[in-house]
């Protein structure tokens, strides 16, 4: 079992108005609406759902969608999709009553650098302060692409660093890290190169000043325009990858050494 948080730790209940925030207003509820259009059966997949307080919101707006949560292992306060219910009135989301009638979001345990869902069967991803803890960053986007149905969206929340940094994660991207010929490879431009490939990943670099200190965020919005394959063809080091909390053992600079750094040779 995972890190036995209280529910309602912050770090697990991040809401949509959060989410959101890190992309455009509403964005999940619009391309949601926008899917109806295409098909009358919409379904939608979370990476790293936590307690699920995003995807119980999203059942309130939309009664009838079939929604999927992804989390790496259970905790107290996320032992499955009952737990859902504890969720959804802890957050003032649903009644005691309303509960009962729900039809609750489903939720899975697994590592999400394997999907284990049909091709082409979602019409959302979406993912925040999640895939920053995924060994195998390369096969968690190709399992996205896999899964998304031609049209379908991904908003992935990737990334973040702030200025402060020790030396072993000064990178614009500490946890997705990629190297050519030795050299440091943005991120930036090995998604631009997937980009001109002909698959619509676009990478984006959030900048913000909180307290005289620079953040930044790099989150990615994919949209399946093709029905190929996606081979990102990245070479895992096992050597240089490795678990951030390793750097942690007192378990008390979470601010810092959290999430798993990938790294990678082209
Ligand atoms: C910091 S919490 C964020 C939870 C939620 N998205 C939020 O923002 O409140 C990270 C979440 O990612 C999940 N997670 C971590 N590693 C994972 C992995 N390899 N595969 C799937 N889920 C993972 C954890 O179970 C946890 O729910």
């Amino acid at each position: 079992m995972g890190r036995d948080l209280k529910r309602g730790h912050f770090s697990r209940t991040r809401d949509l108005a959060v989410f959101n925030k890190k992309f455009s207003p509403n964005i999940l509820e619009k391309t949601i609406a926008s899917r109806f259009k295409v098909h009358q059966k919409i379904s939608v997949l979370e990476i790293g759902c936590g307690e699920g307080r995003v995807l119980m919101q999203l059942r309130k707006i939309f009664p009838d969608i079939e929604l999927h949560g992804i989390n790496k292992k259970p905790w107290g306060a996320m032992r499955g999709t009952s737990s859902l219910k504890a969720t959804g009135t802890y957050h003032r989301i649903f009644t005691p009553s309303e509960i009962k009638t729900i039809k609750l979001p489903i939720i899975h345990f697994a590592n999400a650098n394997r999907l284990d869902f049909k091709d082409n069967c979602f019409d959302l991803i979406y993912s925040q302060v999640a895939i920053q803890y995924v060994d195998r960053k390369d096969q968690l986007l190709e399992e996205v692409w896999r899964a998304l149905k031609p049209g379908g969206k991904a908003f992935l929340d990737i990334d973040a660093r702030t200025e402060d940094v020790p030396d072993c994660l000064d990178f614009v991207s500490p946890r997705f890290i990629i190297y050519k010929d030795n050299k440091i490879y943005p991120l930036r431009r090995f998604i631009k190169d997937v980009y001109n490939r002909g698959f619509d990943i676009i990478y984006k670099r959030l900048i913000k000043k909180e307290s005289g200190k620079t953040k930044s965020r790099i989150t990615m919005i994919i949209t399946k325009n093709n029905n190929r394959k996606l081979d990102l063809s990245l070479k895992f080091d096992e050597l240089s990858s490795f678990d951030l909390g390793v750097l942690n053992p007192e378990k008390n600079k979470w601010s810092v050494y959290w999430g798993y750094r990938s790294v990678y040779r082209l």
